[in-house]
């Protein structure tokens, strides 16, 4: 008889059931309980894929991928697997609605695969254009401008800085402030290449954080305790007779914009040699498109897909256009044009107004109502989701919301993703496969299932779920939350639907 060992025992799958949706059972939570007992049989737990394959942390050491530090990003062994997984032909289209740094794309372009992929941010631009062209950079210009760089410093009569918006006001040390503009203005001015130029912009994008004192943290950019804007704040704490601010941030001595742009480029140089002699140029296509997945994708035709990997933003009050304010500041985006972005984001967070009327009237303009309407259709009658939008009003009028600009929220970002998910079947040639990663949330002590609810509103759409991949490890949730209610161990999955 085969021995059974230790590693062959399958975890329990009800490890990973929530079977509580409303702590205390203060709301209904049948519908959430009856979707779960049937798409409990789909989920798997993943031995292979795990919370570092989800995240940036495996991108880090990753030649290429490391160009941009993007923590929302995730690593680039998952987008392998899965495109193994979907056995995508060579030379086939893969799509990222929500490409941030690039992952899905260049895995692809470097495994022969064409893409294409959408983002609000800038940044993402200039990312996707640097890393595309690793093939096309001339090593000698790149070694020439690395002499260059580390020959030039900004005189100390540089009469130029840094131009602040209010959100980032004195971000930086007074001389970074100045070197910024002075590094700016070289770059701006030279006669590099146009891809050697935009990798510039790149490093310099990706140095501003450890120039700064500030640290993307979670949801919000923290402040270093040296900053103008601590300090004014805890000044005004005192005469208003309270203490300074406790958790304070130190980020040390903070580099200079040269040292710190000099190694980025190195890095990047080394890199870049690297790919140069060990791989070879697959001519795929990467098709970037800066706008709006929700207005974007409709004007794609039809059936063109063979497969989808993408990680949207999570439902979990995460303000892309916060955490990334010096970059986009440094782009020279202006308070206005930033905050048309947040209204731009996928609903995520507590700002964000509802896109209803706006995509009604697009989808007016283009001659395709009737969509509009059947997936409008799909949303309104999803029982799970008209539970979860009954229990947060209740919770909400029972005080246990902090802030009720998460009731629109989750309201636009299902709104939102299933125009998404109608779009993408649309999109998808017969039998392609879509990847979605994200994280399940909560919010007054209601879960919210964002794997099942998803799967089930892609089902009503038309695809054929496959199978919900989760993590062996679960996120916790917010202080306060297990405070009042408990703990809930929330999935982190990645939704596996074919058309
Ligand atoms: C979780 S990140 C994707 C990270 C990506 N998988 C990577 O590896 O870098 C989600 C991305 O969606 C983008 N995004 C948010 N709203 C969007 C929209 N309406 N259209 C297109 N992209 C959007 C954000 O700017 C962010 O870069």
């Amino acid at each position: 008889m085969e021995q059974l060992s230790l590693f062959d025992i399958k975890p329990d799958i009800s490890n990973w059931q929530v079977k509580i949706f409303s702590a205390d059972n203060f709301t209904s939570q049948i519908a959430r309980l009856e979707l779960e007992n049937r798409l409990i049989n789909l989920t798997e737990i993943s031995d292979n894929i795990n919370r570092q394959s989800v995240s940036f942390q495996l991108s880090k050491k990753d030649q290429l991928h490391r160009w941009l530090k993007y923590k929302e990003g995730f690593s680039s062994d998952l987008v392998l697997n899965l495109l193994n997984d979907f056995k995508i032909p060579k030379n086939g289209l893969v799509m990222d609605p929500f490409l941030g740094s690039g992952t899905t794309a260049m895995v692809c372009k470097m495994n022969g695969i064409n893409s294409i992929g959408f983002d609000i941010l800038p940044m993402s631009r200039i990312a996707i254009e640097a890393k595309k062209n690793v093939f096309n950079y001339d090593i000698c210009e790149l070694t020439k401008i690395k002499k260059e760089l580390e020959s030039i410093t900004c005189p100390l009569n540089f009469d130029k800085t840094f131009h602040y918006l209010s959100i980032t006001d004195g971000a930086f040390p007074e001389k970074t402030a100045q070197e910024i503009a002075f590094f700016t203005e070289w770059n701006d001015k030279s006669n590099y290449s146009k891809i050697a130029k935009n990798l510039i912009t790149l490093c310099i994008l990706n140095s501003l954080e450890a120039v700064s004192y500030t640290a993307k943290d979670g949801q919000y950019l923290r402040w270093d305790y040296r900053s103008k804007k601590m300090r004014e704040a805890n000044e005004d704490r005192l005469a208003k007779g309270k203490h300074p601010i406790v958790v304070r941030l130190d980020k040390g001595d903070l580099l200079s914009l040269k040292e710190t742009l000099c190694k980025e480029f190195e890095n990047v140089i080394n890199d870049i040699i690297h790919i140069q002699a060990h791989s070879k140029d697959t001519e795929s296509e990467i098709t970037f498109i800066e706008g709006s997945a929700l207005f974007e994708i409709p004007q794609i035709s039809n059936e063109i897909l063979d497969g989808v990997i993408t990680s949207p933003p999570y439902c979990n009050r995460y303000d892309y256009t916060r955490t990334y304010a010096l970059e986009l500041n440094y782009l020279n985006l202006s308070k206005e044009r930033i905050s048309q972005l947040r209204q731009t984001l996928l609903s995520c967070t507590v700002e964000n107004k509802s896109k209803l009327r706006e995509l009604e009237k697009y989808y007016s303009e283009i001659g395709r109502k009737d969509f509009f309407d059947n997936t409008i259709d799909i949303i309104n009658n999803n029982a799970p989701l008209n539970e979860i939008k009954k229990s947060l009003l209740e919770r909400d009028k029972n005080g246990d919301i902090n802030n009720n600009g998460v009731l629109r929220m989750v309201d636009g970002y299902f709104t939102e993703l299933t125009f998404i998910y109608a779009e993408l079947y649309r999109l998808c040639k017969k039998g392609a496969k879509v990847a979605f990663v994200n994280d399940n949330v909560r919010y007054g002590g209601e879960v919210i299932p964002i794997d099942f609810i998803s799967t089930e509103l892609a089902e009503q759409i038309g695809f054929k779920p496959l199978k919900i991949i989760t993590l062996k490890q679960q996120k916790g949730n917010s202080s306060q939350q297990m405070k009042k209610f408990g703990r809930v161990a929330l999935r982190k999955s990645i939704t596996i639907w074919e058309k």
